[in-house]
């Protein structure tokens, strides 16, 4: 890591090179967002049409957003909200677009909140998965495992443990300062999960369901989507790319300038939508072949990869390198998660980085135990008929990152000065940043705020 004495950058450090960016963002786009998220949201919205809207969001909102998110970062160099603030400033604008980044360190501590919990989980079945507790599943008990009354969800106490494990891990990294140890695993371990979910889907694809799951996940049926779906495919895409809060614009503002911003992008957004993509590929199969039920929810990817792994002769070992992999895909989300909130802080107090990072990951951990007991204490606190934990996932993933992303669509596209904004996206050739341009000043802006009206009623084309 070099150090920058000339800005903010100086209280932080630049990544060292291009690669260690591409790779950090990866690590935060990576996620139990892809492979856990994805295939459920995929699973209980109908399948192939949520996919396309998916595909959709991602290209026409998602890749336009996160280069403006990078670009934003880089201008700044600093946390979500001093960034904000300094750059409203130099371009004669509203202070109050601070509050943009204000929401997104906000988002960021809540989301990190749920994801922590749901982190514990894979720890959980790693646990299992090492101690032989995964071998030869049938369907029943993959099913117990997670829902049943001795299973995982049911059992305030191994939650609440593995929740805090993880919490203490994150705070400890992120303490440490995220680049230090993070370009060095996430080189090695975000090819090896992608290997790995490439070999798993091959497999998926020679089982009997094969046809069924994949004509479930790609072929569009419009009939079964609801505008709710179309609003969680945004969200979805938003949570999956880490935008519309801060972490990318945090990660960006350690990017050297004579990287190509839109290159970048477009790599980070490929990877992250292959993998999604690669884990419904590999998931809808096994849901045919066991009949399981594809709309299910949140426990999809904990009930069929263990019983395909199950299946195996060295199905134990494919399931420990699995879960491993996947607990530090969250690993390095988590890290992104909590970065917008400690640089802040970091910048506010100039306290020590290392404390800063134990107190805040303590306030997270704190909000994350009424999801730790979401499904077992107070499985009877709902609201929408939906338990805690899916609840601030709504809330957080459907509608603060999307309102994050519009403002932020709209403060690039509208309130940078042109010249301002050419001189930091020189990867573009004049057309396609013409076709950027518009898509932050109209499309994104335009799309999301008709998913909205659509999903509060006040638009009905459905
Ligand atoms: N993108 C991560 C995932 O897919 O799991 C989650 C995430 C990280 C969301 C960072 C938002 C964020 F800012």
């Amino acid at each position: 890591m070099q150090r920058s004495s000339t800005s903010a950058a100086s209280l932080h450090g630049l990544w060292s090179t291009r690669l260690a960016f591409i790779l950090a963002a990866t690590g935060s786009a990576v996620g139990l967002g892809n492979i856990w998220g994805f295939p459920y949201k995929a699973g209980a919205n109908g399948g192939g049409a949520f996919v396309l809207i998916y595909l959709g969001c991602v290209l026409l909102i998602g890749l336009p957003i996160l280069i403006a998110e990078i670009t934003l970062g880089r201008k700044g160099r600093s946390s979500p909200i001093t960034t904000m603030a300094t750059i409203a400033r130099r371009e004669n604008r509203s202070p109050a677009w601070a509050l943009v980044g204000a929401m997104g360190v906000l988002c960021g501590v809540l989301i990190l909140s749920f994801y922590s919990v749901v982190a514990g989980w894979t720890l959980e079945y790693l646990q299992l998965a090492i101690s032989g507790g995964l071998n030869g599943l049938n369907k029943e008990r993959a099913v117990a495992l997670l829902e049943g009354e001795n299973g995982i969800l049911a059992s305030p106490t191994r939650q609440v443990i593995w929740h805090s494990v993880f919490m203490i891990l994150t705070a400890l990294i992120v303490g440490r300062g995220v680049k230090q140890g993070l370009e060095s695993a996430v080189k090695l371990l975000m090819p090896m999960l992608a290997i790995m979910l490439v070999g798993m889907a091959i497999y998926s694809l020679t089982l009997p369901g094969a046809g069924e799951g994949l004509r479930f996940l790609f072929k569009p049926d419009f009939s079964e989507l609801k505008t709710a779906g179309v609003l969680a495919a945004m969200g979805q895409a938003f949570f999956s790319l880490s935008l519309g809060m801060g972490a990318i614009m945090a990660y960006g503002a350690y990017l050297p300038r004579d990287v190509s911003i839109p290159k970048t992008a477009a790599i980070v957004a490929g990877f992250d939508t292959s993998v999604a993509l690669l884990a419904g590929i590999a998931i809808f199969p096994i849901v045919y072949t066991y009949g399981l039920e594809p709309g299910s929810g949140p426990g999809l990817v904990f009930v069929t990869l263990p019983l395909a792994f199950a299946q195996s002769p060295i199905g134990q070992f494919l399931a420990c390198v699995f879960f491993l992999l996947l607990f530090t895909a969250a690993l390095t989300s988590a890290l992104s998660l909590m970065e917008p909130a400690t640089a802040w802080l970091v910048e506010k107090t100039k306290m020590d980085r290392f404390e800063i990072a134990l107190g805040l990951g303590f306030v997270i951990w704190l909000i994350g135990i009424p999801s730790a007991l979401a499904y077992n204490v107070l499985s009877g606190a709902t609201l929408f008929d939906k338990p805690i934990l899916d609840l601030v996932d709504g809330l957080t993933t459907n509608i603060m990152l999307p309102l994050g992303g519009l403002f932020i669509a709209l403060f690039v596209g509208w309130k940078i000065s042109k010249a301002n904004l050419q001189n930091e996206l020189h990867g573009f050739s004049a057309r396609s940043y013409t076709v950027w341009l518009w898509l932050v000043r109209v499309v994104a802006p335009a799309a999301i705020v008709f998913i909205f009206l659509q999903e509060i009623g006040l638009l009905n084309f459905s």
